[in-house]
């Protein structure tokens, strides 16, 4: 008909490749946590990266912001990757923080207690993850597993870098 109602807004893709649409559905609610789970965390690594405070100011500042910088292209190709298995990908923040396994930081905290916090959320991460992983593994989407395998290390490592600085 007109052409002033042409669809454009993100819809469920029909997708062939191998994994079922009810498992696909469940694999991008839990893609759609860890999304959710990641910018949450993001936004808190930023503000401790910005509001670090004393001696170990260059070293945390410096280690939050590469952690920061991954953890955004990670977000991206998770966020993706909902897209790619066919469905829509989380938009908003509210939305992002209503599927977060992160509580958002609403208040600042001595730089010690923003960083026993930092490493208890990449730990939460990495349990999140492992629980995503085998999921997509239960239902033989071994890319969706090799992408959320991947990111279980680069939480782990950073729960070590963190909590070395402190300790
Ligand atoms: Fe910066």
């Amino acid at each position: 008909m007109a052409h002033s109602s042409m669809q454009t807004v993100a819809k469920e893709f029909p997708v062939e490749n191998g994994v079922g649409r009810k498992d696909r559905r469940e694999l991008a609610k839990m893609l759609t946590q860890i999304v959710g789970s990641s910018h949450v965390l993001y936004a808190k690594i930023r503000g401790v990266h910005w509001n670090v405070v004393g001696p170990t100011f260059y070293s945390l500042h410096k280690l939050t912001e590469a952690h920061y910088e991954e953890l955004n292209e990670a977000i991206d190709d998770m966020a993706e990757r909902i897209r790619a298995i066919g469905f829509s990908a989380p938009t908003g923040l509210a939305e992002m923080i209503e599927n977060s396994v992160i509580t958002d930081q609403t208040k600042l905290i001595a730089t010690e207690e923003m960083i026993k916090e930092l490493v208890e959320d990449h730990e939460k991460m990495a349990r999140l993850l492992r629980d995503g992983v085998a999921a997509a593994e239960d239902v033989e989407d071994v890319k969706t597993g090799d992408m959320l395998t991947e990111r279980i290390g680069v939480h782990e490592e950073a729960a070590w870098m963190l909590r070395a600085t402190i300790s």
